[in-house]
């Protein structure tokens, strides 16, 4: 009989883990969870004889990997893998699959209530400001940047975005004005939406540079990754305009540091809440779980990233 783990330190809801075991019942699979673990090593020993995984922002490192000597497919329920060993999984051949889109509105909607919450001041009573008839740029247009842009519009906002990969004709159609350059997003917009994967290539890559080319009131908004951003950087546009803030759904590292010196400047959740809906859990563990059987049963690839 296959054996599937559901390795997730920030359970899903129970209604989507349910959905998730009915799946796995069905194809006659067991289906185990190791859910709030509190260490690693909890992961590393579950995993031994597993045929295949899930996870969520959890470690599947090199120890899972290698430890998981009956392991065949990793599946992140959820859009972001650079917590997968991608190396590691392609040296033991295991397949590493992602859930792309199904839980971008989930996301998207979270990076609305920052803006809200920060734009009022974090509710403190005072006299706030209104998203209505300001600029957004959505930096990256994937599943979640479309979503940003569509709830956007809602608000009455203009819309603009910057993504290379993605043709100046597909975002256009959403009614989303196409930035040429990182800088002219920057320097357009009121409020700058992340949705930047964290690679080599754009780990610190939100830097001083960049946000001082922001308007002197204006917001970085992070849904994305905490690896991104340039925290020196960040630290001195904090402390060099009062009219800056950021509000992130990932803490940074210097968390308590920002906290302390900026105060009101930054929002920070106290878990990564972003994806954290029934909605969003039942979609991404759906998936996961079907991708899981269709790769098993039939060698099906889809949505294979390594
Ligand atoms: C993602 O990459 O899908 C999001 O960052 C959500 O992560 P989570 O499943 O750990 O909440």
């Amino acid at each position: 009989m296959k054996k599937v783990l559901v390795a997730t330190e920030k359970p899903f809801a129970k209604i989507a883990a349910d959905n998730i075991k009915a799946i796995f019942d069905k194809a006659g699979y067991t289906c185990v969870f190791l859910e709030k673990y509190t260490d690693h090593q909890q992961f590393v020993e579950a995993s031994k004889d597993v045929d295949a995984i899930i996870i969520r922002s959890d470690k599947a490192n090199q120890a899972v990997i290698e430890n998981a000597q009956q392991l065949k497919i990793i599946v992140r329920a959820g859009a972001g893998y650079d917590n997968v060993d991608l190396a590691a999984a392609t040296a033991k051949d295991v397949v590493v699959m992602n859930t792309p889109g199904q839980n971008s509105n989930a996301v998207a909607e979270l990076a609305f209530g920052m803006m809200v919450y920060q734009a009022r001041n974090q509710f403190n009573g005072s006299s706030g400001t209104e998203l209505k008839g300001k600029t957004i740029g959505i930096h990256a247009y994937g599943n979640v940047g479309k979503n940003v842009a569509r709830i956007a519009k809602g608000f009455g906002m203009n819309v603009k975005a910057f993504d290379p990969f993605v043709k100046a004709d597909v975002i256009q159609k959403d009614g989303v004005e196409v930035v040429e350059s990182i800088d002219a997003l920057y320097s357009s917009c009121d409020y700058i939406s992340l949705h930047i994967p964290a690679n080599d290539k754009t780990k610190k890559s939100i830097n001083y540079d960049l946000l001082s080319k922001m308007p002197a009131t204006s917001m970085l908004v992070n849904t994305a990754r905490k690896e991104v951003i340039d925290e020196e950087g960040l630290k001195q546009i904090l402390a060099e305009r009062k009219g800056f803030s950021y509000v992130s759904d990932i803490a940074p590292d210097m968390v308590a540091e920002l906290k302390e010196s900026f105060g009101a400047q930054c929002f920070f959740t106290p878990k990564k809440m972003g994806a954290q809906t029934a909605e969003a859990n039942i979609n991404a563990g759906i998936a996961a779980a079907e991708q899981i059987i269709a790769f098993l049963e039939k060698g099906d690839t889809t949505f294979k990233v390594n």
